[in-house]
């Protein structure tokens, strides 16, 4: 029996590769950057899975290229704005994501993003590493205090609610918006639920949550700016397009908000030449919320199980599109 082929594009944990080798012929792109848009239809023709990244557009040339064979895609992320969901259901073709693996390293990392912004611990950093730490004094490096501060989430899903969780250690108010109530949640860890304007004017922080769509496209510009706080922080762990950058720009250089930090920009990798780089109090990382070794790694078994159980049809473990069980 010939085996199913598969096309991996971009290196993920060996043991997860050896794991796809145990049941199909794998074609791992192994160079660090993206294959180019024209090599990766040239990689996906006949393919039966594909195992993508964030980074990956699949669409309908994509499907229609890979061909009517393709049995299944399996993202290795929790996020799956590059895929065409709706095009990948009406051919029967299930999305496998990696949900709940990433959520308490996105959580903590979201932390890590709010504490450095907040105490300026880059800047701070930069100035010792560039010589420029002369002497201790009263005014300099002055930040926002975290402990007793008001934290407002935008998009309380799996990794907003562990985001606010973390904020009863500092004694904060916790408050959220999102186009749904969660009341339990609202219970058991003490959030308060206001519109989105609501939040904007009272957080000392915001963090957003929330995926990308039309509806989140922009979310934050220039008038959500003007409705916070001027000692403000605001954190994106989300996606880069859900913050309108040259309205962060604006906020950040005119003193609207004190400081952002993003895990996220918009577009990734952000230009050399983007104004955002000239800030001190704009803190970036490069899309590393979920990048701690135990989750990449359970990270790319995830995407791998999808992967071969959509080439057995075998319901996916984390299934995006599950509608395509449905008249089995
Ligand atoms: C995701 O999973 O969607 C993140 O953006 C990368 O871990």
């Amino acid at each position: 029996m010939s085996m199913h082929r598969v096309f991996v594009s971009r290196q993920i944990f060996p043991e997860a590769i050896d794991l796809i080798k145990s049941e199909a012929q794998v074609d791992l792109w192994e160079d660090e950057l993206p294959p180019s848009r024209e090599t990766l239809l040239e990689k996906v023709k006949g393919i039966d899975g594909l195992l993508c990244l964030l980074t990956d557009k699949v669409d309908v040339e994509l499907m229609d290229t890979a061909g009517p064979q393709l049995k299944v895609i399996s993202q290795i992320a929790v996020g799956f704005d590059n895929i065409d969901i709706s095009e990948a259901t009406s051919r029967g073709i299930p999305v496998g994501n990696t949900p709940e693996v990433l959520t308490q390293t996105t959580a903590d990392a979201t932390w890590a993003l709010l504490m450095a912004a907040a105490r300026r611990i880059v800047e701070g950093s930069n100035s010792v590493h560039n010589g420029n730490w002369r002497t201790w004094h009263p005014l300099h490096y002055l930040g926002q205090d975290v402990y007793g501060a008001t934290l407002g989430i935008i998009g309380l899903g799996r990794i907003g609610i562990e985001v606010a969780k973390r904020a009863n250690g500092f004694d904060m108010e916790v408050i959220y918006s999102d186009l749904f109530r969660n009341e339990a949640a609202e219970e058991e860890h003490n959030l308060r639920y206001v519109d989105q304007q609501t939040l904007l004017k009272e957080a000392d922080f915001v963090s957003l949550h929330t995926v990308l769509n039309d509806k989140t496209y922009h979310l934050i510009g220039d008038n959500e700016f003007e409705a916070m706080k001027e000692t403000a922080v605001l954190v994106n762990a989300a996606r880069g397009p859900v913050v309108d950058p040259q309205a962060l720009y604006r906020a950040l250089k005119e003193g609207k908000i004190a400081a952002a930090a993003l895990d996220v920009t918009e577009p990734e990798p952000i230009p050399m030449d983007d104004p955002l780089l000239t800030l001190d109090n704009c803190v970036i990382v490069p899309h590393i919320a979920s990048a701690s070794v135990a989750t990449r790694r359970e990270m790319s078994r995830l995407s791998a199980q999808n992967l071969i159980n959509g080439l057995k049809g075998v319901p996916l473990e984390t299934c995006v599109n599950p509608q395509v069980y449905e008249n089995l």
